[in-house]
This record gives C-alpha cells, sequence and structure tokens, in this order.
C-alpha cells in the first residue's frame, strides 16, 4: 500500500543507536541498551520497574503468572479487543471472561462487569467463585483500545471491592492519560507493545512495567528461563526465553526519547481527520471519554450504510483500490473460533463496531497532502456510493 496504516518512523536516533549496539558487539539478550530502554518506559509510565521482554504478548503471559493466575480460573477481559489478551489466559490454563464495550468510550463496560460478578459470584474462602462452576475470578485484564484508556478510576474501585488483581493491557495506549495518571500507569502492573505498529517501536518488543519490586524481580526470573545462577546451569521452576535483545532496545531507545513528538504528531493527523470528516453523513469519529487525554495511537471511524451510502468494508476497498490501507477492528473475541467457548459478559457493542469500524491510516509520518488523498478518497466513495444507491 501506498498509504499505510501504521508505519514506524525512524528518524531520530533509531539508526545510531543500532550502530552502536551493532559496534559494542552487545546484540543479544545483555547489554547497556536494555536497561536504559527499561528505565525510560517505566519512567515514562510512572512505573519503578520495567521488565523488557520479546513482545507485548509475552508480557500479558508473565504478567498473568506473576498475579497467581492458575489453570481453572476465570480472567475478566475486554471483548473488543486484539486477540493477545485472551491468548495469554489461555497459556496459563485460565478462562477469559469477555465483557462487552461500552458505547460511550467503546472500552470496557464497568456497569456490566460489576453486575456479572454480583449475579453469577459469591464469595468464598480464598475468594469469589462462580456459582454454577465453582471457577474462581482470579483477575481483572482490561485492555486500553486504540490510543484511548478504560475507566480506571472505576476499575481500580472495583479491584478493591473484590480483592482482585488488576492488570493492564496498555499496548495500545503508551502515551494517553486517564484523568492526570499515564496509561500504564493502573494496577499492580501493566503491559506494552513495542510492536512495529505501535507508536513505539522495537520492531518487536514488550514490558511489563510495575511498582512492586517483588514481582518485576519475579517476571524477569521467569523472562531469562528461572536461572537462579550466573554460572552454573541451575534452574527453580519452569522458566521462559523471553528477553528482549539489546539490538531492540537500542532501537526502543531511540524511539521512546521522542514520546511526546510522536504522540504530538498523532493528535495532530487525529484532529485534522475529525474537522475534515465531520459534515460526511454517517460517518463518526471514535467518541472519547472527559478526564483522557489520547494517544490517537490509530484514528478509528464508524460508517452507517445507510447515510454514507456503502459499509465499512466497501469502503475499505474503495480506499485499497487507491492504494491507502484501512483496518476493520478485531472480531469479537467471544465470538472467534479460538475462544468460542469462554463466557461472555453482552457482546453486542462489539459486535456493532466490528461491523461498522474502520481504523484509518494514522502514521507519524503521513504528511499532509496523504492525509487529503485518504479524506478526498473517503469524500468520492461517499458521493460514488450515493449516486449509486439514488
Ligand atoms: C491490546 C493488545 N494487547 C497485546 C498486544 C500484543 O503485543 P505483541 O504484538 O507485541 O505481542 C497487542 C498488539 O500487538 C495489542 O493490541
Amino acid at each position: 500500500m501506498r498509504i499505510p496504516l501504521s508505519a514506524p518512523e525512524l528518524s531520530g536516533n533509531e539508526r545510531r543507536y543500532v550502530e552502536e549496539c551493532l559496534a559494542s558487539g552487545w546484540v543479544s539478550s545483555a547489554g547497556a541498551f536494555v536497561e536504559r530502554f527499561e528505565g525510560l518506559a517505566a519512567a515514562a509510565v510512572g512505573r519503578r520497574y520495567g521488565v523488557a521482554v520479546m513482545n507485548g504478548t509475552s508480557a500479558l503471559h508473565l504478567a498473568l503468572l506473576v498475579a497467581g493466575v492458575a489453570a481453572g480460573d476465570e480472567v475478566v477481559t475486554s471483548a473488543l479487543s486484539f486477540v493477545a489478551p485472551a491468548n495469554a489466559i489461555r497459556y496459563v490454563g485460565a478462562r477469559p471472561l469477555f465483557v462487552d464495550a461500552e458505547p460511550e468510550s467503546w472500552q470496557l463496560d464497568v456497569a456490566r462487569l460489576e453486575e456479572h460478578i454480583e449475579q453469577h459470584f459469591e464469595r468464598r474462602e480464598g475468594g469469589w467463585f462462580r456459582r454454577t462452576s465453582g471457577r474462581r475470578l482470579a483477575a481483572l485484564l482490561p485492555v486500553d483500545i486504540l490510543g484511548m484508556a478504560a475507566d480506571w478510576q472505576r476499575l481500580t474501585s472495583l479491584a478493591a471491592k473484590y480483592e482482585l488483581p488488576l492488570i493492564e493491557d496498555a499496548s495500545e495506549s503508551l502515551g494517553a492519560w486517564d484523568r492526570g495518571a499515564p496509561v500504564g500507569s493502573f494496577g499492580l502492573c501493566a503491559c506494552l507493545s513495542f510492536n512495529g505498529n505501535k507508536l513505539v517501536t522495537c520492531g518487536g518488543g514488550g514490558m511489563l512495567v510495575s511498582d512492586d519490586e517483588e514481582l518485576a524481580r519475579r517476571a524477569r526470573h521467569l523472562s531469562t528461563t528461572a536461572k537462579v545462577d550466573p554460572i552454573e546451569y541451575r534452574h527453580d521452576e519452569v522458566g521462559y526465553n523471553y528477553r528482549l535483545t539489546n539490538l531492540q532496545a537500542a532501537l526502543g531507545c531511540a524511539q521512546i526519547e521522542r514520546l511526546e513528538e510522536l504522540v504530538a504528531r498523532k493528535r495532530a493527523i487525529a484532529s485534522r481527520y475529525r474537522a475534515a470528516l465531520a459534515d460526511l453523513p454517517g460517518l463518526e469519529s471514535m467518541p472519547q471519554r472527559d478526564g483522557v487525554e489520547s494517544s490517537c495511537w490509530l484514528f478509528t471511524i464508524t460508517v452507517d450504510v445507510d447515510a454514507f451510502g456503502c459499509d465499512s468494508r466497501a469502503l475499505l476497498r474503495a480506499l485499497a483500490r487507491a492504494g491507502i490501507e484501512s483496518r476493520p477492528l478485531w472480531q469479537p473475541l467471544h465470538a472467534s473460533d479460538a475462544h468460542r467457548d469462554s463466557d461472555s459478559v453482552g457482546g453486542s457493542v462489539a459486535a456493532d463496531l466490528y461491523a461498522r469500524a474502520l481504523c484509518l491510516p494514522s502514521s507519524v509520518g503521513l504528511t499532509t497532502a496523504e492525509q487529503d488523498e485518504v479524506i478526498d478518497a473517503i469524500r468520492q466513495t461517499h458521493e460514488r456510493c450515493g449516486v449509486t444507491r439514488r
């Protein structure tokens, strides 16, 4: 595609740091850039500790392990999300409990979750258990989607009320703020992704961030094969080979030192789209919740077929013909073949957004001329579809 959805922008110190890393010979999972990157990323989200790993999914896996989630438990997560948190829950043998999105913000519907816990779970020794199956509710893993923030004030009080560990999947929303606190700073720990399409990228990478020293130490231990001696190959439990390499961390350092600049660029792109598309019938921009300063990672619209003239997939195809990449949202996870047998709370909001939403090109390096092309292509599609329908 001539105009990609979300391409990395590498015009800062990226090349210099990677060359420094190559020159040092420290390209693998030890080296100064890894530590530096952990410090920079943890500080950016107001946390004391960062454990750099190979991707966001492995950070989620470790987070669930260190939060004490065990096989047979249930873990709450968002129905409207990329599949990674649901997969991570399954890696530890637990079952996802998918909660629908709320229409006002597209984030996890906290009120419906609370209602569900009250109706279907009861307090017994050792926690909250599902009345029918006896399964333990072991943790909450809400996702901040598309650069926005879940409702962390309400989630934090819900987690306190039911004494549940709260894990934040902040993979898509680094750089956003909720009521004056950075996304990534909520709960027991949070997980970040530095995949190629993310605001800050290492090529591939992830991080678990926390203020809990012991939790971070255990996550680091598990990420390095649970080796107990620097020389001897002795391991005290089943560990993982999840560490980030110095080469990837070098890229990450150069990216994260530009965090403010990258976020400012994303916000400018989003506000330009918002203004330019406001008068088009049947198109709505993703809603913003009061108190949240979104990082605007991926600018997303909904398409109403009757008012706009065609649906989101027809618009996707029309944009693709013009060399413009756009993408739908994720199939709701409770409807996914991979996770279909899990429990879910609601789901119609996520299903509706799956049908109607479309993410538009939002690369940091998107030029004004390119963005104008996207806007023109959307307008032309509306005009053509309108004519066809008449
Ligand atoms: C919400 C969410 N969680 C987790 C991940 C997993 O990150 P990674 O691709 O780095 O494994 C992603 C995206 O990639 C994501 O969007």
